[in-house]
């Protein structure tokens, strides 16, 4: 079995895979670890040839590497990283092969799931139209949603719903602008934040208050940094369901970890890794 694991990313000082994915080895008696590297999108083709060649098992790749990662000759996506446009998994195996998966919409739905939030036939409203909302909204319109994405700049939300709407998936994807969010909000079932409002150091913003919300939603921030964002906190106020963005990273974590080891991980113990690490 293949031993040295990483995550690749700039800047990567405060990523909790280390710690979340050490935990998880040592808790099972494994005799692996983990290490973050900081690499550059321009030396990443190199580096992952280095970590194949090294014995790596597998990797995880974060900003502003996911996107590169696709384009690289060496890698061959599956077809979901592919569709999404992403790699943030790499996997090694035995014969030289060098497979890239995306992990990061499994991490959003399990979120949802194992906090008993039912996708299919859901209303979601998803704030953001970046790399976080791809992947997230490719996901859950495979699992028959009815996405609406919503972002500052109208047309990058309106071109990424008309890509995920040519995968001709069984959920329904379109694409707007924030006028009328509060409307919107008001017929919805769950509301999923990509954006990077509330996240540290801009922890007083958020794209929606408490008097936009409602008991029957539930509010999925995907922001970690702090624990609990403001847009939680009104979610709370207004007795909407909350879910932490923490679970994402923990799920798409141990998604990660069972395609390079096929083990299934202790889910539970990488939870609170990650939460004692944010204390
Ligand atoms: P990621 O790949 O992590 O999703 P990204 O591609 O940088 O990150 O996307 C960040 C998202 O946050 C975008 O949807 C961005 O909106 P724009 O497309 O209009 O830039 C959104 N965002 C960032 N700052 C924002 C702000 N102050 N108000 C509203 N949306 C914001």
């Amino acid at each position: 079995m293949k031993r040295v694991f990483g995550v690749f990313g700039d800047p990567i000082a405060h990523s909790l895979s280390p710690a979340m994915h050490n935990a998880a080895f040592s808790a099972l008696g494994m005799e692996c670890i983990y290490h973050a590297f900081r690499v550059k999108p321009e030396k990443l083709e190199k580096a992952i040839l280095g970590a194949e060649a090294m014995g790596f098992g597998g990797l995880n790749l974060t900003v502003p590497l996911k996107e590169v990662a696709l384009k690289l000759d060496c890698i061959k996506p599956d077809s979901l990283a592919e569709k999404i446009g992403a790699v943030n998994t790499v996997v090694f195996g035995e014969t030289g092969e060098i497979k890239g998966y995306n992990t990061d919409g499994l991490g959003a739905k399990q979120a949802l799931q194992n906090s008993a939030v039912e996708i299919k036939g859901s209303k979601i409203v998803v704030a953001g139209a970046g790399g976080a909302a791809r992947s997230i909204a490719f996901q859950l319109a495979a699992d028959g949603a009815e996405i609406t994405i919503v972002n500052r700049t109208e047309g990058r939300a309106i071109e990424l719903a008309k890509d995920i709407s040519a995968a001709a998936l069984s959920g329904s994807v379109t694409g707007r602008g924030f006028s009328g969010l509060k409307d919107l909000l008001q017929d919805a079932n769950i509301l999923i934040n990509t954006t990077t409002l509330g996240m540290h150091p801009n922890v007083d913003t958020a794209i929606a208050t408490a008097e936009d919300l409602h008991p029957d939603l539930t509010v999925f921030d995907i922001v970690y940094n702090p624990l609990e964002t403001r847009l939680l906190r009104e979610a709370k106020t207004s007795g909407a369901k909350t879910v932490s963005g923490v679970l994402m990273l923990v799920y798409q974590g141990a998604e990660a970890f069972r395609l390079w080891t096929g083990i299934e991980p202790p889910v539970e113990l990488m939870k609170k890794t990650v939460l004692e690490a944010l204390q």
